[in-house]
């Protein structure tokens, strides 16, 4: 176990480099299974998550070999078994992301219910209703699901309920290797959906209108190894930002992709903060006196503000002035930070899924715990914003999704230490 250690009250300033998107990687890496062939991979953050899909790739007899930190060469021509190991895979939540992929490749699947964070049910019936769109057979029995097309996989028009993440990519990656056409409609727009469409245009296949909320995909088509770079991470490149705006600071973010931070950085200007994008096409610079207004946050698929902002913004609202409110849309149980931010002195109360935010002048210092990978992400803003100490616990569940995130605050003047806890 690890915790942080944050001593509060420093104005972060100077200039970070963001890293290879989490949301992509964890995608693109499954989609590596859909080739005999070599893929390299560059900008590939080192995060546990990605590690742990390492793991199960290699488990599965893929071969991976690693250059420096973040450029990766997978070869999965030799993988032959379909089962990935049920202790790593029950570790992270997309690793339901080898079901389509499996079944691309091989024709069935059987993968152990995904782990990850816990913030509501968060079922995939959206998944499993493609699947079966595309000919598969799929079935849940004792934690694990299996899909089966023995007449291999057609393609197939499939309207979402919801735009979901999970489903689109999935959904993509079965389609990638059925016979004929596939159409999403209502499909999520992520940036890391349209990342994984480019990874697998890359490779051969043909997907379009990824981005828009209509994808189509010409299925069958051969496909080989390719040389691909992850995208830039939205929510980390959030993170920072309000880091920046939380602390006071003068933050210059680069290799950023200031498109797809536009709902983050209108409501950090509506609170006074001043963001400026113009500096080179990949950079976003984030200045703020403190002195900020409340806003309402409602979050939503993408292009709206992404709920995995929702908490980290939620603690920089704790200490605006006035009352702001927060609509989360997208998970029912996403608030649970809000309880250990109450504790440091911040006032909310939570109805489901609206929390009311009253702003408080401080914050103080004290022992916190993270429940998730985002809440964990939203301490440590807290603890930086806070007077005196914070020692923050399950310091795991950040390793989950930011690449040395410590490393990074520290090089823009944070006190912030890792210790065994
Ligand atoms: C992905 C992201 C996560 C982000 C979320 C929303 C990854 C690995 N994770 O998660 O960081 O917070 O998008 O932007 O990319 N739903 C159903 N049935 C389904 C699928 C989803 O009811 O079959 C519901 C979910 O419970 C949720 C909503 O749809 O309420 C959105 O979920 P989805 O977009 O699928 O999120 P994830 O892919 O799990």
């Amino acid at each position: 176990m690890i915790k942080y250690i944050v001593q509060g009250g420093t104005r972060l300033s100077g200039h970070v480099n963001i890293s290879g998107a989490k949301n992509a990687a964890v995608a693109i890496l499954p989609a590596s299974l859909l080739v005999d062939g070599v893929c390299r991979i560059e900008n590939v953050p080192d995060i546990s998550d990605v590690r742990l899909l390492l793991e199960i790739l290699r488990n599965m007899g893929a071969n991976i070999r690693r250059f420096g930190r973040n450029t990766l060469e997978i070869d999965c021509s030799h993988v032959r078994n379909a089962t990935a190991p049920i202790d790593l895979v029950r570790r992270i939540r997309a690793s339901y992301y080898l079901i389509g992929a499996e079944l691309g490749r091989f024709g069935h699947a059987r993968v152990a219910m995904p782990g990850g964070c816990n913030f509501g049910v968060r079922p995939i019936d959206q998944h499993i209703k493609g699947f079966e769109a595309l000919g598969a057979k799929v079935s849940t029995d004792r934690g694990m699901i299996s899909a089966e097309a023995p007449d291999g996989l057609h393609g197939a028009e499939i309207y979402l309920d919801m735009p979901s993440v999970g489903a689109t990519i999935n959904i993509m990656l079965a389609a990638t290797k059925a016979q004929g056409n596939t159409t999403i409609v209502n499909a999520g727009k992520e940036p890391h959906i349209v990342d994984l469409a480019n990874f697998i245009n890359a490779m051969g296949g043909s997907v379009k209108g990824a981005g828009t909320d209509t994808i189509r995909i010409r299925g069958g088509r051969p496909m080989h190894g390719c040389t691909y770079a992850v995208i830039p991470d939205q929510i980390e490149t959030g993170t920072l930002m309000i880091a920046a705006a939380a602390t006071r600071g003068d933050v210059l973010i680069r290799g950023a992709l200031p498109t797809h931070m536009e709902a983050l950085t209108a409501k950090l200007l509506e609170m006074g903060a001043h963001v400026d994008e113009g500096i080179g096409e990949d950079s976003i610079r984030v200045r703020s006196d403190g002195n900020h207004r409340h806003v309402n946050i409602k979050t939503l698929p993408y292009p709206g503000f992404p709920t995995d902002l929702q908490q980290p913004m939620s603690v920089l609202l704790s200490t605006a002035r006035g009352t702001s409110i927060i609509n989360e849309t997208i998970f029912e149980m996403r608030f649970k930070h809000l309880e250990e931010i109450r504790r440091m002195g911040g006032i909310s109360q939570i109805n489901d899924r609206i929390a009311i935010i009253e702003g408080v002048p401080k914050l103080v210092g004290c022992p916190v715990t993270a429940t998730d990978l985002r809440a964990g992400a939203a301490l440590v803003i807290a603890g930086l914003m806070a007077e005196g100490v914070t020692d923050i616990y399950n310091v795991h569940f950040i390793d989950r999704g930011y690449e040395h995130l410590e490393d990074k605050l520290r090089s823009l003047g944070a006190q912030i230490e890792r210790l065994p806890a």
